[in-house]
């Protein structure tokens, strides 16, 4: 039998160990044997030794690989938003956006900077069989010019979705969009001009700041609290004392933070945007993609008078490079559909014919059933590796949705060193600063969830953890140099 005073002594001193940080977590302990015998005491008693700090919450056994270090329960990044009161709105001062194409482009990367869900996600035989079709049935319609504002068989079924959520849509309003992204600039052209304030959540997707640049508009920004999402109380702040001709705001699942807006929130910005006047343009992306399936209202529920314009695309749910997304765009249909049609005449019609007849088909909701459940298991994947490998002071996002994780960097690490570091080694992320107008966050990283689960992936995260404790290592060795 272990000696009780034998197994505790030799917890203690283990657990002491790694309270101090000299056993790290995620390290591997010495197997049982091994233990016994450096620490001159029976198997019996390494094993009750284990089982104490394991009952501590020091230690986890894994199945057939033994014992390791528990990492403290992982934190989230901070929601703290610095010097946030003193701002005033303003135009792009945020070169790093410029090189952001380089990063995306390049294709010898493992692709964990990318928020593009993976074929295996995906219903893709599907989406083909019911294109090869159209064009086999329809070819001279497929591959004709369309109507500016889209096609209306597949308006309806958009409009149709969003009684899911209690939203009635009138096929009428809905204008089909070369993906998200084109329904958010059209939007924005037909509300504002050149000069003109926006309002925007921080950290916010990088597209969004590039589209408010590119049309000469400046922006002022409200933060995004990780867990909690859009702070209505600094949307109201900030629309009493600046003239802001529209709001862009990601609630649903926001890209970077991942956070969800609550019901109050949401209902409490609309209307404070309501009061002062201003449109709503509201990306909505990620509204399908919450992990319960419990869809979250978009903010359009509670528009009453205000007007709000809401955008989104099949780019995470069906096919990325369909380009097909779409604008409800309400009292700015006409606007948005002669925007649409004086920059590209009207969207490609064979793509828009091959969703019609996928969504009239086949079994989207089954689909989607499918992709949410791929990515909350990545979502908790990932998250178990950054426990596992990354240095103990990494802070990390739960989304409760979407397809990003958002990692705050300890030990003073920039995400644009560990870009450049995963890069050399083969391996994407991107740095936090991407998300903000002026350059914020820079010790942070996002990372994309859309990829199909393999043991490349899992060194990939692991690699790139390790990289993360070299560059804090390096960082500290220069900060403590005389
Ligand atoms: C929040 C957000 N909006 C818009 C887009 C672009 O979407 P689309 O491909 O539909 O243009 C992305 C892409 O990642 C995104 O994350």
């Amino acid at each position: 039998m272990a000696s009780t005073l034998l197994y505790e002594d030799l917890a203690g001193r283990l657990g002491a160990q790694i309270r101090r940080g000299l056993l790290r977590p995620g390290e591997r302990l010495p197997s049982l044997r091994r233990l016994g015998r450096q620490e001159r005491v029976s198997i019996a008693t390494a094993v009750e030794a284990y089982l104490r700090l394991e009952r501590e919450g020091l230690v986890e056994a894994r199945e057939r690989s033994g014992y390791f270090v528990r990492a403290a329960a992982l934190r989230p990044p901070q929601a703290r938003l610095p010097r946030l009161q003193a701002r005033a709105p303003q135009a792009l001062r945020n070169p790093a956006l410029l090189d952001v194409l380089d990063v995306l482009s390049r294709e010898d990367l493992l692709p964990l900077h990318v928020t593009t869900p993976a074929a295996e996600l995906l219903p893709v035989r599907a989406i083909a069989a019911a294109a090869s079709h159209v064009l086999r049935r329809d070819p001279g319609l497929a591959l004709a010019y369309g109507a500016p504002q889209g096609l209306p068989a597949l308006r309806e079924c958009i409009a149709r979705r969003y009684l899911h959520c209690g939203v009635e849509v009138d096929p009428g309003e809905v204008v089909i969009t070369a993906g998200a992204m084109e329904a958010i600039t059209l939007a924005l052209r037909s509300v504002t001009r050149a000069g003109d304030v926006v309002l925007i959540e921080t950290p916010t997707y990088y597209g969004i700041l590039q589209a408010i640049a590119a049309l000469g508009l400046r922006a002022i920004e409200v933060p995004n609290r990780v867990g909690a999402g859009i702070d209505a109380a600094a949307v109201r702040a900030v629309l009493a004392r600046h003239r802001v001709a529209a709001a862009v705001l990601v609630p649903n699942f926001n890209n970077p933070s991942g956070s969800l807006t609550g019901e109050d929130d949401k209902r409490a910005i609309v209307a404070a945007c309501g009061e002062h006047g201003v449109t709503v343009i509201e990306d909505d992306l990620y509204g399908e993609l919450a992990y319960t399936g419990e869809r979250p209202p978009p903010l359009r529920r509670y528009a009453g008078s205000t007007s709000v314009i809401t955008c989104s695309s099949y780019s995470k749910t069906l096919a990325p490079g369909l380009r097909i997304g779409w604008a409800l765009a309400g009292a700015h249909t006409d606007a948005i559909v002669r925007a649409k049609c004086f920059s590209s005449v009207a969207t490609a019609s064979l793509p828009q014919r091959a969703i019609a007849e996928y969504l009239a088909r086949h079994d989207f909701d089954r689909a989607l059933r499918r992709l949410r459940r791929e990515l909350a298991a990545n979502s908790q994947r990932w998250r178990d590796a950054v426990r596992r490998h990354w240095p103990a002071d990494t802070r990390v996002s739960e989304p409760a949705g979407g397809m990003t994780l958002w990692l705050e960097l300890g030990g003073g690490v920039e995400g644009q060193a560990l870009l450049e570091a995963g890069a050399a080694r083969g391996i994407g992320c991107l740095p936090g600063h991407l998300f903000s107008l002026r350059g914020d966050y820079r010790g942070h990283v996002r990372l994309g969830l859309g990829l199909a689960w393999t043991s490349r992936i899992e060194d990939g995260l692991r690699v790139l953890g390790r990289l993360a404790d070299t560059l804090a290592r390096r960082g500290a060795h220069k900060r403590t140099r005389p």
